[in-house]
């Protein structure tokens, strides 16, 4: 029986944009995107998020906002609040009203207001510790406003330099409780102190983007070296081909939203 989104972890994806080939492009050279693939490779990304215990909640298509399948940027959601971004990239601001809108049903809304910037994708959670890239996209203000808002309720903020890649989770992800998949090149090595590494292979820079979902992570094909590290550590890989959103410097953590429905709290 399919569980109720009281019960289940909610994801908040939204489809790809047919203007997707117009998009932000910072570390990458542009290529051409098929459309369709891409559609069909974000089917089989939902597919994987519901079999691994998801009910989809999909936002209002956005034709004409090119980075809109990339839904992580837009919000920071805790147990306790729901934190509405302000992207550092102004095409995308117009992408979080409707977000806003979805996620006031699921939790009480806080918003990052200008000259603050913050995309989700530098925002890496472990524990009561939001670790926040200071990127491109992410600004000290933004940084110190995530702090403000979700003090009260117990989380701390760590900001990390990045450097050479687009947000904070394109240089570390987590893979398990304590253990992180880094490109050291990346991130300062004193980083997140305390926490286990599993380095990506040097051959794919780009492989440290991995979604930990229940037991296993969802990870692209894109990256069979690194997915082969990560097995000889333990970690269970759930493979998915996102070719068509790597083009567009997206990747599996992009995506989505997830965050634990209302009966179902995550620590
Ligand atoms: N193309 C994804 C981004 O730059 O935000």
């Amino acid at each position: 029986m399919p569980s109720s989104p009281q019960q289940a972890r909610i994801a908040v994806t939204r489809s790809v944009s047919p203007a997707m080939a117009c998009c932000e492009l910072t570390h990458l050279p542009r290529t051409p995107i098929d459309i369709s693939l891409a559609r069909e490779q974000h089917a089989a990304y939902e597919r994987a998020l519901e079999s691994l215990g998801c009910h989809l909640e999909r936002l209002p298509e956005a034709p004409a906002l090119a980075d809109s399948v990339f839904v992580e940027d837009t919000a920071i959601v805790l147990d306790e609040i729901a934190v509405v971004t302000r992207p550092g990239a102004p095409s995308r601001r117009a992408e979080t009203d409707s977000v806003a809108r979805l996620l006031g049903r699921y939790r009480p809304i806080a918003e990052i207001a200008a000259p603050a910037t913050l995309d989700g994708g530098d925002v890496l959670r472990v524990n009561r510790t939001l670790y926040v890239g200071r990127s491109g996209r992410s600004n000290r203000c933004g940084i110190e406003g995530l702090a403000a808002l979700v003090a009260p309720f117990g989380y701390r903020v760590e900001a990390i330099p990045v450097h050479g890649c687009l947000h904070l989770k394109s240089a570390v992800t987590l893979v398990a409780p304590e253990t992180v998949l880094v490109n050291p090149e990346y991130i300062a090595p004193e980083s997140l102190r305390g926490l286990e590494w599993i380095e990506v292979d040097p051959a794919e820079p780009l492989g440290a983007n991995a979604l930990p979902l229940g037991d296993e992570v969802i990870y692209p094909a894109s990256k069979p070296r690194t997915a082969e590290r990560l097995r000889r550590r333990g970690v269970q890989v759930r493979v998915v081909d996102v070719s068509e959103l790597e083009k567009a410097e997206g990747a599996v953590t992009c995506c989505s939203l997830i965050f634990a429905g209302d009966g179902a709290r995550e620590s």
